[in-house]
């Protein structure tokens, strides 16, 4: 095994304050960055916490029982998230993806959904209100969520066989059970459900067909998703990625596949479709075919830090500005100020580096900002 990299310093300690421009100006719905990229993606974390560990993610040896989660009073209130995600929209923000760790074990997580929902474009359209899970609680909550106003769930699942999915999520969790949640999600009309499948070369890659087939005819769109070298504990090699080109490859050989084109500006995923017209698959390739070049995503973490790559080793403190009395005009202008200074392509400069240039490099855990 290669030695493992733990940060001496807590990264999510390490932020700017987020500063009011002398001058305000009122959001337009069009905000670019310095490379021209609008904001249209805003990923709120509600919670740090997961019930799982997975080894890419939250591994068992560092987030163990002495792992200092953020105390309650440092989250951000279900009113101050709304309040936040407000001005975000009146810089043009679509779509609102609610992630963790796993964001349904925030109590109560119905009332935000409900007051995001009320939320209009600067359109006048309701948002594309969506959330990441790994499915535990699904079957406990689909029919809430889909009361409160969500539209869609993203599920997560990294297989079908139950000692390789244990061997991803490292908690001993059945396959049956998450299953059971994409099938609640379906039966509530949480959808299009999207399956995101982590691929780690050697552990969970003879899993590709099997979920491949599985899902083939569903309605469901299963992507599969090159493992990252994000955060700084997941002990991350290249050798353990195996490129999307690989994955279409050899689902084609038995399922032959045909290349869709996108279906928004931006989007994670390459996609596609079955030749026999039984759906699509998508791809997502952040580290042989980076595309940061649209990337149009913001991050908010669960104490209000915005963040503006995924992997970016600093955040910017809105919670003290929220905190601090700001008012709504003070705090569009910050935001706007921050996007526009953002500079951020982290996985396309990458891939000009030897390919562990950044392993054990400090920075900000996926499970502290979301996917
Ligand atoms: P849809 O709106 O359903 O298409 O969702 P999405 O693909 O925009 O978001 P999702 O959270 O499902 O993304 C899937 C995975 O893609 C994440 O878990 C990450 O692994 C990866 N990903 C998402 N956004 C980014 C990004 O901005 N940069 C990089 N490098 N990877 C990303
Ligand atoms: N590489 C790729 N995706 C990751 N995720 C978390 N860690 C990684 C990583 N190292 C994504 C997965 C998972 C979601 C919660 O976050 O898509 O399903
Ligand atoms: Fe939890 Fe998702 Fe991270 Fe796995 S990938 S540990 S389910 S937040
Ligand atoms: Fe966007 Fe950073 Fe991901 Fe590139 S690496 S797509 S800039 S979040």
């Amino acid at each position: 095994m290669s030695e493992r990299v733990i940060p001496l310093i807590d990264q999510r300690l390490v932020s700017v304050a987020a500063r009011i421009p002398h001058e305000l100006t009122a959001p337009t719905g069009l905000l670019g960055d310095a490379l021209g990229r609008p904001l249209r993606d805003l990923r709120i974390s509600v919670t740090d916490r997961c019930n799982f560990r997975c080894s890419y993610c939250m591994p068992k040896d560092i987030f163990d029982k002495d792992y200092p989660y953020l105390p309650h009073s440092s989250l951000l209130t279900f009113e101050e998230i709304t309040r936040v995600a407000r001005q975000f929209v009146a810089h043009g923000v679509q779509k609102i993806r609610l992630t963790g760790g796993e964001p349904l074990l925030r109590k109560n997580l119905e009332i935000l959904i409900e007051q995001l929902a009320a939320l209009r474009t600067v359109e006048g359209q309701p948002l594309d209100i969506t959330l990441t899970t790994n499915g535990s609680l699904l079957t406990r909550k689909a029919l809430a969520l889909k009361a409160a106003g969500l539209q869609r769930v993203t599920v997560s699942l990294d297989g079908l066989d139950d000692a390789t999915f244990r061997a991803m999520n490292d908690v001993d969790f059945p396959v049956a059970d998450v299953l059971d949640g994409i099938a609640a999600a379906q039966a509530a009309g949480l959808g299009p459900i999207k399956v995101n499948m982590v691929v780690k070369r050697g552990t969970n890659d003879q899993e590709i067909l099997p979920m491949a087939r599985h899902f083939k005819g569903t309605g469901i769109v299963l992507r599969f998703i090159e493992y990252m070298d994000v955060g700084a504990t997941n002990g991350w090699r290249m050798d353990e990625v195996l490129p999307s080109a690989d994955v279409v490859r050899r689902i084609h050989a038995e399922l032959p596949l045909v290349q869709l084109d996108a279906s928004a500006p931006g989007e994670t995923a390459e996609r596609w479709g079955y030749a026999d017209g039984s759906g699509e698959i998508g791809v997502i390739s952040s580290v042989t075919q980076a595309f940061c070049s649209d990337c149009n995503r913001a991050r908010l973490s669960t104490e209000g830090q915005l963040y503006l790559c995924l992997f970016a080793s600093q955040g910017h403190d809105l919670r003290q500005l929220i905190r601090g009395n700001a008012t709504d005009a003070q705090l569009a202008s910050a935001i706007a100020a921050i996007w526009q200074g953002r500079s951020d392509r982290y996985s396309e400069l990458r891939a000009s580096l030897p390919p562990d240039a950044g392993a054990g490099t400090r920075r900000v855990e996926m499970s502290y900002i979301g996917g």
